[in-house]
């Protein structure tokens, strides 16, 4: 059997564990998600998140391990989240892999959770040419960073306010669509037609990013017209997104010339943002990086992919945890 990677992922809400081997290959994963904890909250509610980690996170391990037949000897290394994230939620998942690491003997690396998103784009047998533009759209983070190797990344630009995951998941509720607001976005907006003008902030704007006016907007128009379509108002809202993120990575494709566009983060599981992406690289000859669906928001593989790349460079990074921890930092 070829050497795996324990992975585990706790930075949010989401406990991830999973085996994953050198070349991307994923032998077992499990996810358990807290979305019936705090769905009533309208968001994460950190201090369950803690508690709901500590009561997942060793059955999780001891199941991950059991579907793949696995034991410690078949280990290169422990792969844990240090940052950014919640400190309670990273501390349950940074002391399990210390732990673990002096009991087996298996050497524990701290990993960035961005890194991570952007090593998705590697698992099964996902490839990534350099130099690389990245676009992370996720719950937490929306930026856009040049990559001229795995180590060297330039952080191009971010957002002033919310993310665009964030702006899905308060639309979804404005809407009535409830959690996870994603893909409940997504399926309505492929029922629906964009027929209402919605404003597209920033657009223009070099490489910053703004949605906290679009989502106000979409609860402007909601209020005065509580009768909208929620399918057209959804469909609507993602076309705005998709517009302004269209934007910024064609600027990125002309400024930077790389050889392949990497799409990652949750909001990289929508299948409009995909489509927008193909259509774009297709016009610049460049290759189009993409996560699994399914690996596309937050899970232990993507951490496992990060962690093999330092473990070939000889580096292991520690186990501090680090809330706030940036793309820059390894
Ligand atoms: O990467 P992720 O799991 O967590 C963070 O690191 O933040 O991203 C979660 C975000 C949520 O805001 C969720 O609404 C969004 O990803 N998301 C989607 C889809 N699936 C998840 N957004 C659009 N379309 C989807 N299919
Ligand atoms: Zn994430």
């Amino acid at each position: 059997m070829s050497k795996l990677i324990l992975g585990i992922e706790t930075s949010c809400d989401d406990t991830s564990v999973a085996l994953v081997d050198r070349s991307g290959a994923v032998a077992a994963i499990k996810t358990v998600s807290q979305y019936d904890i705090h769905e009533a909250f309208g968001g994460v509610y950190p201090e369950l998140a803690s508690r709901a980690h500590l009561h997942a996170i060793l059955p999780t391990i001891q199941t991950v391990m059991t579907d793949a037949a696995t034991t410690h000897s078949d280990l290169e290394a422990i792969a844990v989240t240090r940052g950014p994230g919640l400190i309670g939620s990273l501390l349950v998942g940074l002391s399990t892999a210390e732990a673990l690491s002096m009991g087996w003997g298996v050497p524990a690396y701290g990993i960035n959770h961005l890194r991570g998103h952007i090593r998705s784009a590697a698992l099964e047998g996902g490839i990534t040419e350099f130099p690389a533009v990245v676009m992370l759209v996720s719950g937490g983070h929306t930026l856009i960073a040049f990559l001229e190797n795995e180590w060297s990344y330039r952080l191009l630009g971010t957002t002033r306010d919310d993310s665009v995951g964030e702006c899905y998941d308060k639309v979804a509720r404005t809407l009535g669509l409830g959690m996870p607001g994603g893909p409940a976005i997504d399926r309505a907006a492929a029922r629906g037609t964009p027929v209402l003008r919605l404003p597209r902030p920033m657009k223009n704007d070099a490489y910053e990013f703004s949605f906290s006016g679009l989502k106000s907007s979409v609860a402007r128009h909601v209020e005065t017209h509580p009768d909208v379509s929620v399918d057209d108002m959804s469909a609507s809202f993602v076309a705005a997104c998709m517009d302004v993120l269209a934007a910024k990575a064609e600027r990125a494709l002309k400024e930077c010339a790389p050889k392949s566009l990497v799409i990652v983060g949750g909001v990289a599981a929508s299948a409009q943002l995909r489509e927008t992406m193909s259509a774009l690289v297709e016009r610049y000859g460049v290759t189009l990086s993409l996560p699994p669906v399914k690996w596309a928001t937050d899970n232990a593989a993507m951490i496992a992919m990060a962690a093999w790349d330092y473990v070939e460079r000889g580096v292991q990074p520690d186990l501090m945890p680090k809330p706030n921890l940036s793309l820059e930092t390894p």
